[in-house]
């Protein structure tokens, strides 16, 4: 199937790793240009051969020059830099975080994708592309991550569908993928959020993971691969699926109860 997308100009931000990386990847296998930006380089980024652009797209005049840098060309931009792990204290704390821990979750989750979009927005009608923002299970139901990141992803969702409405007579599609339980670092790394509520409750950390799907309410039986997710980013850009606008793609194992 040719989703017409060979030569297209990619952003992603958050491509050093999970779903980003895998974003990254499934782009360049369509022929297309890819830019990544995160803070750090991995050396699998670095293998797959996109131009790698550092910034901590928290830092409010990150997002304006990591565009910039990227070039005047875009025709796509997918928003997925984000996360949400629990700030020191955050389990004892009646919101999950204090004003800092709140604002660093809208900073990251929500306000870097605001302004990535703002930069690009000229270069993005320009050549009449696509964004991909992405969201999380978390947004529809809180109980899925520190409340910070549920609400910042919330509204995230939100700004999805005001933008698509603003600029589809324009030509832009914008849409937001919910990817339920991945296995990334989230899940795997001995810092992730995953790791941090099996160290609060005590629990074994590889047992958690291992048990998450059933014990969550996921009617498959693993967390889901980066690459899945990646596929349904990748069909979203495509010029191949006009009709698709201001749509919410969830892809969560079935995690999620309502239709
Ligand atoms: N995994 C899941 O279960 C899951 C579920 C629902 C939604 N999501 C969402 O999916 C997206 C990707 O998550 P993931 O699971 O792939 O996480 P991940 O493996 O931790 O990757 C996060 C990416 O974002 C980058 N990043 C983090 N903070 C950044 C910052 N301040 N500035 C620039 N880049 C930054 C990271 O690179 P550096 O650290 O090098 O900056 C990395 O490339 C996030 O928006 C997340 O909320 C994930």
């Amino acid at each position: 199937m040719d989703l017409k997308l060979a030569g297209k100009r990619v952003l992603v931000t958050g491509g050093s790793k999970g779903i980003g990386l895998a974003t990254v990847r499934a782009f360049l296998a369509e022929g297309a240009d890819v830019v990544a930006v995160s803070r750090t380089k991995t050396p699998e980024l670095e293998a797959t051969g996109a131009t790698f652009i550092a910034a901590d797209l928290a830092e409010p005049d990150a997002p304006a020059r990591a565009v910039l840098a990227s070039g005047p060309r875009l025709d796509v931009l997918v928003n997925n830099a984000g996360g949400g792990t629990m700030p020191d204290g955050a389990f004892d704390d009646p919101l999950d975080g204090d004003d800092q821990a709140w604002a660093y979750a809208f900073g990251l989750n929500l306000d870097s994708a605001i302004r990535t979009t703002r930069a690009a927005l000229p270069a993005l009608l320009a050549a009449r592309g696509a964004v991909i923002n992405i969201g999380s299970t978390a947004a529809r139901d809180p109980r899925g991550g520190p409340m910070p990141y549920a609400a910042a992803k919330a509204a995230l969702t939100a700004f999805t569908r005001g933008l698509a409405e603003k600029y589809a007579g324009a030509g832009l599609r914008v849409n937001v993928v919910t990817p339920g339980p991945t296995r990334t670092d989230v899940f795997e790394s001995k810092e992730g959020f995953i790791a941090q509520v099996a160290d609060h409750l005590g629990l074994d950390h590889a047992a958690v993971v291992e048990a998450f799907p059933r014990q969550n309410g996921m009617l498959v039986d693993a967390i889901i691969e980066p690459a899945e997710i990646a596929r349904a980013i990748v069909l979203l850009a495509s010029p191949t699926m006009p009709s698709v606008i201001g749509a919410n793609w969830i892809i969560d194992g079935g995690t999620l109860k309502a239709a």
